[in-house]
């Protein structure tokens, strides 16, 4: 596996992207992985090379426990509230060894003079923790709460999901070849 999309989602919209981007890498890199962040790995496999990151913006930055409480009342779901988010895996992921490329995206509404994003956070974090970030933190737009994506979101993610593989060094295949 040389490359890894983890994502976060409350109503299904982050997933959608994160599907989307997944199909775009795939493309050219045909072992790429897609992880709900509940199952996605602490420790990142040796061979990895580009790791991606999306999650909903939540209160202007990554999910708490709170607001994803506040998620799972407002889809009134009565199922446990998923004990972590982006957030919290990012605090337990252990740090790399040697190089790897990181990028991340989120999902908002876009609203004029509303701050935060999701992205932008999880971006800091891995640029901290020794990622590295070149690709700006990208945001895929919904429009409410719940959804849905604007028009066009998805092939912007599968667009923006093959980009990410120009990030790697060496040889890259194509699965429709
Ligand atoms: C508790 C809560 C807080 C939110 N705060 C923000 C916010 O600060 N800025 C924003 O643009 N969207 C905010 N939203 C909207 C989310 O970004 C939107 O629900 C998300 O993009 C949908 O993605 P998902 O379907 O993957 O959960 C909030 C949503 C919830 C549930």
């Amino acid at each position: 596996m040389r490359a890894l999309v983890v994502y976060e989602s409350s109503f299904g919209n982050t997933e959608r992207v994160a599907r989307a981007v997944w199909e775009g890498m795939r493309q050219r890199l045909p072992d790429a992985a897609l992880r709900d962040v509940g199952s996605a790995p602490r420790r990142l496999p040796p061979e990895l090379e580009l790791l991606v990151v999306g999650a909903p913006t939540q209160a202007f930055g990554m999910s708490r426990p709170r607001t994803r409480e506040d998620a799972q009342r407002q889809a009134g779901v009565d199922s446990p509230v998923p004990g972590i988010g982006v957030r919290e895996w990012l605090r337990e992921l252990e740090h790399p060894e040697r190089p790897v490329h990181a990028a991340t995206f989120d999902t908002r509404i876009h609203t004029p003079h509303v701050p935060g994003s999701a992205a932008v956070g999880a971006w800091r974090v891995l640029r901290r923790d020794g990622f590295h970030v070149s690709a700006e933190a990208e945001s895929f737009w919904v429009l409410g709460i719940r959804g849905p994506l604007r028009d066009g979101e998805l092939d912007r993610a599968r667009s923006w999901g093959v980009s990410l593989v120009s990030l790697l060094s060496g040889p890259v295949g194509s699965a429709t070849r």
